[in-house]
């Protein structure tokens, strides 16, 4: 099972270890949390948690956030759950297993042990299904420790979408007349898509569920997300039958959802992996009190979508506050971003040796350098890593581009940042500098 937008992982993982330092409190949105040893939570994590970018008029993630509720006219459209949710919420609820990667410190942010900020919408399933909901849209930001580049940021956005009816003959009718009429649509339209089966031995049916009702569940979810996706990118591409859009199904693994599939478009070139989405399975449904129902889900991300879409060169413009950014976009409509100039790029390097006993995880520099540099980080790379043959030390070297995206940064501000990420280093993590 993997998490979307996994691109993997460049370099060597490290190994983990959290920063010192932490207080005993953490103030988060206005509220005091104690602390513990899985505390990880970075003050420059905190200081995005008020600013909700896919509420903000105007904002392209605003504007796609509306535009996918727009396809959805009947579902309820949510947006104001808390960030924080429990570990039982994000994982066991949606049967993640005990020793599933997303749980560590390394991949997720925690406030304590009992806290954490969710890393994907669909941790709140549980609890919206459970509130009596059978049609919904949830768009909200999420959070995972992640390296630092043009298309990675420890916070984004996604959609998530839900539908569940009775798991009877009155809910598989409405089904069918669904089916139907979106059927109608998609032939009407210029979109190929390659297909997989609803169900196959390895991505069945659950056990409690009837193949049948499964497989016209498994067929809505599709024609559903079909639809979506013309909805998406057919003002780009599939307005003739000389360039239609082009979606393909692959076969995927979620704990939560079986069957599961992954859903790719094609453009400018490229497949793109869009989201993921499957069958809600019987534990998900039965957590939420639900259990003579069955439906799908999907969960896509908003900032690859809209990079795609407005033409965005680097994720980290969305947190842009440039006039020459944000005076760009107008509610409701998707424009073709117009670069400004770009100010120069400064590369800096640092190596050094690991701390022999407490380790450091790649995540944890990547948080160091956000925490002392923000949006000027652009990029982290490790460039260099070796073992000394006699004494079995390991060292490292990494590679910061530091640029701001608004102004010119002069050589004194890169030096002292650099520096400031060099003595981090060796206060919070014990390193020694090379
Ligand atoms: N939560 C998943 C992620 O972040 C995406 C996802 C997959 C959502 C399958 C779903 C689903 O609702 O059924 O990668």
């Amino acid at each position: 099972m993997r998490f979307l937008r996994s691109i993997p992982c460049r370099g060597v993982r490290l190994y983990t270890s959290l920063p010192a330092g932490h207080g005993k409190h953490v103030t988060v949105l206005g509220e005091q949390y104690p602390t513990d040893s899985m505390t990880n939570i970075s003050p420059t994590i905190i200081s995005k948690l008020p600013l909700r970018l896919h509420t903000q008029p105007s904002h392209p993630l605003s504007t796609l956030r509306a535009l996918i509720e727009s396809h959805f006219p009947s579902y309820a459209h949510l947006s104001s759950l808390s960030p924080l949710v429990t570990p039982h919420q994000n994982f066991d609820l949606l049967s993640f297993p005990q020793d599933h990667p997303g749980r560590s410190v390394t991949d997720s942010y925690y406030i304590n042990k009992d806290l954490m900020l969710r890393t994907h919408t669909s941790a709140h399933e549980v609890e919206v299904f459970g509130r009596g909901e059978t049609k919904w849209l949830l768009t909200a930001d999420v959070y995972r420790r992640d390296e630092i580049d043009g298309s990675h940021y420890p916070v984004f956005h996604q959609t998530e979408g839900a539908r569940i009816l009775s798991a009877d003959q009155t809910g598989m009718q409405e089904v069918e007349e669904d089916n139907a009429r979106l059927t109608a649509h998609l032939e009407r339209s210029n979109i190929i898509i390659e297909d997989v089966p609803h169900l196959s031995p390895t991505n069945p049916c659950q056990p409690a569920h009837d193949p049948k009702h499964t497989e016209l569940i498994a067929k809505n979810l599709k024609l559903s997300l079909n639809s979506l996706m013309l909805q998406l990118f057919g003002g780009h591409v599939g307005s003739t039958a000389e360039d239609p859009l082009r979606v393909r199904w692959i076969e995927a693994t979620f704990p939560w959802t079986t069957p599961s599939f992954e859903v790719e478009v094609f453009f400018r070139g490229k497949w793109l992996e869009i989201l993921g989405c499957g069958v809600v399975r019987q534990a998900t449904l039965d957590n939420s009190n639900v259990s003579n129902k069955l439906g799908w889900a999907f969960g896509l991300g908003l900032e690859r979508i809209a990079m795609i879409l407005y033409s965005i060169p680097d994720i980290r413009l969305f947190w842009s506050q440039d006039e020459r950014f944000l005076s760009q976009f107008k509610q409701g409509e998707i424009s073709t971003f117009k670069p400004y100039s770009r100010y120069p790029a400064c590369f800096k390097d640092v190596s050094f040796w690991l701390p022999e006993t407490s380790g450091l995880h790649e995540n944890d520099f990547c948080d160091l350098v956000r925490d002392v540099a923000g949006d000027i980080a652009e990029d982290v790379k490790m460039i260099d890593s070796f073992t000394h043959p006699k004494t079995n030390r390991k060292s490292v070297c990494y590679r910061i581009n530091y640029r701001s995206m608004d102004r010119s940064l002069s050589n004194d501000e890169t030096n002292t940042l650099h520096a400031q990420v060099l003595s981090q280093l060796q206060d919070q993590f014990g390193v020694e500098i090379r």
